[in-house]
């Protein structure tokens, strides 16, 4: 379902990844897009706090992070946000940069098991988050799914379980 996402996606486009952590985000983009191009919150907590877990610099690395995607999208440069965007907040910060330089928005929807987002998290070698955190998440995402129609996407791509086995 995603084959050729970014070369099918428009240059200029600015890509929300949507998701539980755990889902497989950062995994599905590194691949598929340029170093530049992919905007990883959790790189720039590590930027500011020395600690991609610091959840107290958030605030500061989300300032920095539009701030790229302001500075991206005037140039007309794609941006893939690496992040859960699974608050309207969130997602509304992202399509509003978009708006304001005229670029399109594309979400991709991580609509992927609870089970699997447990079973990847407590595999993983760089860190994990606590059960309960990705629960939420996972709750966040039901919300999101239903929401993300209305919000003015040119497209939504969604990859399951049965599309990221096929990969
Ligand atoms: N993983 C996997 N098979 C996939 C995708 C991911 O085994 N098809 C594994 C990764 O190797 C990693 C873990 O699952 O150890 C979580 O994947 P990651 O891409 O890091 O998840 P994110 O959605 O980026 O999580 P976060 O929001 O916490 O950054
Ligand atoms: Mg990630």
């Amino acid at each position: 379902m995603d084959r050729g996402l970014s070369s099918a996606s428009p240059p200029d486009a600015v890509i929300l990844l949507v998701g539980p952590s755990g889902a497989g985000k950062s995994t599905w983009a590194a691949p598929r897009f340029g170093p530049h191009e992919v905007l990883e919150s959790d790189a720039f907590r590590a930027m500011v706090a020395d600690d991609p877990d610091d959840q107290s610099a958030t605030a500061d690395a989300f300032k920095l992070l539009y701030a790229i995607v302001r500075a991206r999208t005037r140039r007309g440069l794609r941006c893939v946000v690496d992040a859960t965007n699974l608050t309207v907040a969130a997602r509304r910060s992202l399509t509003r940069l978009a708006a304001r330089a005229g670029r399109p928005t594309i979400a991709v929807v991580f609509d992927v098991s609870l089970q699997r987002c447990l079973r990847q998290n407590s595999a993983r070698l760089d860190r994990q988050v606590s059960e309960a955190v990705i629960r939420r998440h996972h709750e966040q995402l039901q919300v999101a799914k239903a929401a993300l129609a209305g919000e003015g996407y040119l497209r939504i791509v969604t990859l399951t379980d049965q599309d990221i086995d096929a990969l």
